[in-house]
C-alpha cells in the first residue's frame, strides 16, 4: 500500500526567513527564555535535527513551535500558539519553577507546560532528537512532553492513547485549528471527523479506520496508536497486539525523516524526507482516505470544498478546489469555503423567465451528488435542457446518456467533485453574455436618504437593465412560446400510490396511535406492508373538507406536484367513498417544536442554523417553483418535522391553497397560527406569499434563541414578545442576554446577529418590505448582503 510519490511540497514550506544557526542545549536551565525577533536562535536537540522556539509566520506575529531544524523546509511539526500568534517581543521562558510559560508581548501570559502548581518536580528540560520537548524529574521521568499535545503531526517513537486528538491546520499557511479533526476512540477505531468550523466540536465522521476483531473482549482494552521507532504506524490494544497496521514503511528511519500529519485539507499523509539530501522534498508513502472528493460526501454538505465548488483529488499533493465556470470563490483567500456565481440569478418572476439569456456550459466527468430536487427518466438531452432552463431554480442538469436520465439540482450543489470515474456530463447553467451581479436587494431606509445619488444612477441602470432584458425577453417568448409549451406537457405523470381505504386500516391498526391533530384533520402513524414495513403518517381529513371534494384534489395535486429535500414527501392518498386520506414520509425525528422547546439544553447551534436555512429553501421552492405557487399560511414549529438526519422538512398543506400567482386572497377564514400570523390576515389587505415570510421571520427567531414566541411567564413583562425583545437587544447591542449557556451560538455571533437582522426583514409589517423567501435563502447563505433592518414596529396590533 505504500504509494512513494513525491511532490513539492508548497503547502509545508514556510515562506519566510527563518532562525539560521541553532545551538544546542543538552539541558535548558532554569530561568532561560527565547525572545519572539527574527534572529533568535531556538533551544536545538543534540543532533541538531529538531529545534524549539519561535518562528515568524506573518506580520500577525510568532508560532511557538517545534520544527525538523536540519532541512530547508523547517517543517513544523508541533505548535503550542496556532490560534493566537505572539507579536514581536514575546518570549517562552522555563521559569525558576520549572514551568514553560509564553509571555506574550502584550502582558498576556499562557502556561504551555500544564501544571499550575509551584513546585512541579521538573529537574530539567530538553529538546530531544526525536522531536520531543520535555520537562524531566530528577530520575528522567517525562513530566510533561510536547508528545502528549500532539498538534497536527506525529513523529516515530510518539503514541496517541483514547480521546487523543489530532487538528488539521486552517491552511498551508495557517496553523489555527482547521476543518478537520482525528481521534482514537475507545473501541480502538481511527476516525477522521469535519468539525463545525470554527468549534472544535465534531460534525461529520468521512473515514474510519476499524481495529481487526480479534476473540479477546475489548471492553477494557487501552488502545493506542503507535508510531514505532521503525516508522510504522498502527494501532494495538492493551495486550500489546497488533489490531490494525495504518501504514507499514520498509523506509528506514536511519536513512529517512518520517512523519504523519493530519493535513489541511483534511488527509491524514504519512511522509519521509531523505536525510543528508539538502535538496529533496518531503514524500508521501501513504495517504488516508483514498480519495476525500468522495468519500467526505456528508448527505448534502458542501463536501471537501464547500458549496458550489467542485473537489479534485491529486494523489501527489494537496487536494484542490476549483469553481464551476462562470463562478467564483467566496472567499478568495480561503478556497475551501465555496463558490458562488458570478452572474446574475436568472429571474423568478412569471413575467420575465429569462430562459433565452441563459445557456449551458457542459463539464465532463463532474458530479454533485446527493441534493437534486427532481429527476426524469427516460429523457432526451435537449429535454434535459430545457426543463432546467424553464426552472429558476435549476442551477444545474446532470444528464446521464446511458439510461436517458435527468436530474435538476439547485444552489447549493453539494458534494462537488471531478473525477475520472464519474462518466457523465453536469450542464451548469449560465447567464449568457457578461452580466453582473445584482446589488443587495434590500435598501437600508438611512444609506438610501444619505445616498440619493447612487440611488437614481442604480435606479437609471436598472430601469435600462429591465427594459432591455423586457425587449429581449418579450422577443424570446413570442418566439418560442409553441416550444415552451409542448416542452411542459412532457411532464412525466406523478407518481402517487393509491390506497384503499382497507389497506391504510390495516396498516395503523384501525387507526390508532395519533401522531397529531390539526384544525382539519387528524394524523396517525403506520406501517406498510406491502412496502417493507415502512412507516408512514397517514393523515386522515375531517368532515368538513371530506365534503369539498375539489380542496382534497387540489390538495393532492398540490403537494404531489412538489418535490424538494426540504418538504415532507407525499407517497399516496386515498379517495375512496367519503374518506379523504393522505400518506406521508413518517419523520423519526419529531416536530421542529420538539427539538427547540422539549429538551434541557439547548440542542446544538449549528443543527439549528441548518434547520433554518433548510426551511428558507423548503418555503422558497413553494413560493417560486413556476408552475403553481403553493402559499403554506401555517408555518409554525409544529409544522417542521425532522427526518433521520435532522433535516428540516415542511409538513402540512392542510390549510395551504392552491393560488394562481396572480390571485391573491382566496379566504375570509382565519387561517394559521396566532403569533405567527401576519398583520394583513386581520387588515383585511391581500395576503400573499410575504405572509409566509412573516411566518418565517418569527420562526427564526424561535430557533435562533430557541424560546417561543410568546412566553407568558417571561421574567420582565418586556420579555414576553420574544421580537420585542430580541430588537431592544439588537438595538442596544446586548443579544447576548438572550444566548446565555449557549457557547457554540456566542461563537459564531455575527452568524447569529446576521439571522436576527433577517428575521426582523421578515416581520416587517408592510408586506412590500419584506425579502421574498429566495432572497432570505440568499442571506442565510451569504450571498446577499443583509442591511440594517427598520424597527418592525406594531408587531401585534390587532
Ligand atoms: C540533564 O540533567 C539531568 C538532571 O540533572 C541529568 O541527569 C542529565 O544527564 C543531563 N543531561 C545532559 C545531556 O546534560
Ligand atoms: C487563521 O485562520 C483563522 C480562521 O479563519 C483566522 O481567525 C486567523 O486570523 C488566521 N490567522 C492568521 C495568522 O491569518
Ligand atoms: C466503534 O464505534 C463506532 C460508533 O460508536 C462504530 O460505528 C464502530 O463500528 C465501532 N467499531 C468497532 C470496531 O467496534
Ligand atoms: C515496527 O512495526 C513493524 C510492523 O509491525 C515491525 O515489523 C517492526 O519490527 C517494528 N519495529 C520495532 C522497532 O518495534
Ligand atoms: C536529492 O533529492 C532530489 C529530489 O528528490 C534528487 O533529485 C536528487 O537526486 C537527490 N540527491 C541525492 C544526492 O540523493
Ligand atoms: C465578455 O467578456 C469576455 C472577457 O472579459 C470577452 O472576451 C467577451 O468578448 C465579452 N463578451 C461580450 C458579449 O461582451
Amino acid at each position: 500500500m505504500a504509494f512513494k510519490l513525491l511532490y513539492a511540497s508548497s503547502f509545508l514550506l514556510l515562506l519566510l526567513p527563518i532562525p539560521t544557526i541553532a545551538q544546542t542545549y543538552p539541558n535548558i536551565s532554569f530561568g532561560s527564555s527565547l525572545s519572539a525577533q527574527e534572529d533568535s536562535s531556538p533551544w536545538a536537540s543534540p543532533s541538531g535535527e529538531f529545534a524549539f522556539g519561535f518562528r515568524k509566520l506573518s506580520n500577525d506575529g510568532f508560532i511557538l513551535a517545534i520544527w525538523f531544524d536540519k532541512i530547508p523546509e523547517k517543517t513544523i511539526v508541533w505548535s503550542a500558539n496556532g490560534n493566537n500568534l505572539a507579536p514581536k517581543g514575546s518570549t517562552v521562558e522555563l521559569n525558576t519553577f520549572g514551568q514553560l510559560v509564553l509571555n506574550y508581548a502584550s502582558g498576556e501570559q499562557t502556561l504551555i507546560s500544564h501544571d499550575q502548581s509551584k513546585d512541579t518536580g521538573v529537574a530539567y528540560a530538553a529538546m530531544l532528537d526525536t522531536g520531543n520537548f520535555v520537562l524531566a524529574d530528577q530520575d528522567s521521568n517525562n513530566l510533561w512532553e510536547s508528545f502528549d499535545q500532539p498538534t497536527d503531526t506525529i513523529l516515530p517513537t510518539q503514541t496517541l492513547s483514547i480521546g487523543s486528538v489530532l487538528f488539521a491546520p486552517y491552511t498551508a499557511t495557517n496553523y489555527s485549528k482547521g476543518r478537520f479533526q482525528l481521534t482514537l476512540e475507545s473501541n480502538g477505531s481511527v476516525v477522521l471527523y469535519t468539525t463545525n468550523f470554527p468549534l472544535d466540536s465534531t460534525n461529520f465522521p468521512y473515514k474510519r479506520i476499524e481495529p481487526i476483531t480479534s476473540n479477546s473482549v475489548d471492553a477494557d482494552s487501552a488502545f493506542q496508536v503507535i508510531f514505532n521507532q521503525s516508522g510504522s504506524i498502527y494501532v494495538t490494544d492493551s495486550k500489546g497486539n497488533i489490531r490494525t497496521i495504518v501504514s507499514d514503511t520498509t523506509v528506514s528511519v536511519q536513512d529517512f525523516y518520517h512523519r504523519a500529519t493530519f493535513d489541511y485539507d483534511g488527509v491524514f499523509r504519512h511522509y519521509t524526507y531523505p536525510k543528508n539530501n539538502g535538496s529533496s522534498v518531503w514524500s508521501t508513502l501513504l495517504f488516508i482516505p483514498k480519495n476525500i472528493c468522495w468519500e467526505l460526501k456528508e448527505e448534502t454538505g458542501g463536501g471537501a470544498c464547500g458549496f458550489n465548488s467542485i473537489c479534485k483529488q491529486d494523489p501527489k499533493g494537496p487536494t484542490t478546489c476549483e469553481c464551476p465556470k462562470n463562478y467564483m470563490f467566496i472567499d478568495p483567500n480561503d478556497e475551501r469555503k465555496g463558490c458562488k456565481q458570478n452572474f446574475l440569478p436568472q429571474s423568478c418572476e412569471e413575467a420575465s423567465p429569462e430562459t433565452d439569456l441563459f445557456g449551458f456550459q457542459a463539464m465532463l466527468n463532474t458530479d454533485w451528488p446527493n441534493g437534486d430536487y427532481e429527476h426524469f427518466q427516460p429523457v432526451t438531452e435537449e429535454w434535459c435542457k430545457q426543463i432546467c432552463l424553464s426552472d429558476c431554480f435549476c442551477a444545474i442538469a446532470i444528464y446521464d446518456g446511458s439510461r436517458s436520465d435527468c436530474w435538476k439540482k439547485g444552489i447549493p450543489l453539494s458534494n462537488g467533485r471531478m473525477d475520472l470515474s464519474v462518466g457523465w456530463t453536469s450542464l451548469v447553467k449560465i447567464r449568457l453574455g457578461n452580466s453582473t451581479r445584482r446589488p443587495l436587494a434590500i435598501p437600508d431606509a438611512k444609506t438610501q436618504r444619505s445616498s440619493n445619488l447612487t440611488l437614481i444612477g442604480s435606479v437609471l441602470m436598472l430601469i435600462v437593465t429591465y427594459l432591455v432584458v423586457a425587449i429581449i425577453t418579450y422577443v424570446v417568448v413570442s418566439r418560442s412560446y409553441s416550444r415552451k409549451a409542448k416542452v411542459s406537457d412532457l411532464y412525466p405523470v406523478i407518481n402517487l400510490k393509491c390506497f384503499t381505504y382497507l389497506e391504510l386500516k390495516l396498516a395503523t391498526s384501525g387507526f390508532k396511535e395519533v401522531l397529531g391533530r390539526g384544525a382539519f384533520a387528524t394524523v396517525y402513524k403506520g406501517v406498510l406492508a406491502s412496502d417493507k414495513g415502512k412507516l408512514v403518517a397517514v393523515k386522515r381529513l375531517d368532515t368538513v373538507v371530506r365534503e369539498n371534494d375539489w380542496e382534497f384534489k387540489a390538495e393532492v395535486s398540490a403537494i404531489g406536484g412538489t418535490n424538494h429535500r426540504n418538504l415532507v414527501k407525499l407517497q399516496g392518498f386515498c379517495n375512496e367513498g367519503q374518506h379523504r386520506i393522505l400518506v406521508y414520509e413518517f419523520m423519526s425525528n419529531g416536530s421542529l417544536a420538539g427539538f427547540l422547546f422539549g429538551g434541557e439544553s439547548r440542542p446544538s447551534w449549528y443543527r439549528r442554523r441548518d434547520i433554518a436555512l433548510g426551511t428558507a429553501r423548503g418555503l422558497s421552492y413553494l413560493h417560486g417553483e413556476c408552475s403553481s405557487q403553493i402559499i403554506h399560511c401555517d408555518i409554525k414549529p409544529q409544522n417542521i418535522l425532522l427526518d433521520d438526519s435532522f433535516t428540516a422538512r415542511i409538513a402540512d398543506f392542510g390549510v395551504a391553497k392552491l393560488l394562481k400567482t396572480d390571485q391573491t386572497r382566496t379566504t375570509t377564514r382565519f387561517r394559521g397560527t396566532k403569533g405567527y400570523v401576519a398583520p394583513e390576515w386581520y387588515k383585511s389587505l391581500p395576503v400573499t406569499v410575504k405572509a409566509d415570510v412573516y411566518s418565517y421571520g418569527v420562526l427564526l427567531l424561535e430557533i435562533i434563541f430557541c424560546r417561543k414566541n410568546f412566553e407568558a411567564d417571561a421574567e420582565d413583562e418586556d420579555q414576553m414578545i420574544l421580537a420585542d425583545w430580541a430588537y431592544n437587544c439588537y438595538k442596544q447591542q446586548k443579544l447576548h442576554l438572550l444566548l446565555q449557556n449557549d457557547d457554540d451560538a456566542i461563537d459564531d455571533f455575527k452568524t447569529v446577529e446576521k439571522y436576527v437582522m433577517i428575521s426582523f426583514w421578515c416581520i416587517q409589517e408592510d408586506p412590500s418590505m419584506r425579502p421574498t423567501m429566495k432572497i432570505v435563502t440568499q442571506m442565510l447563505e451569504g450571498i446577499v448582503e443583509v442591511s440594517v433592518p427598520q424597527n418592525p414596529s406594531s408587531l401585534y396590533a390587532i
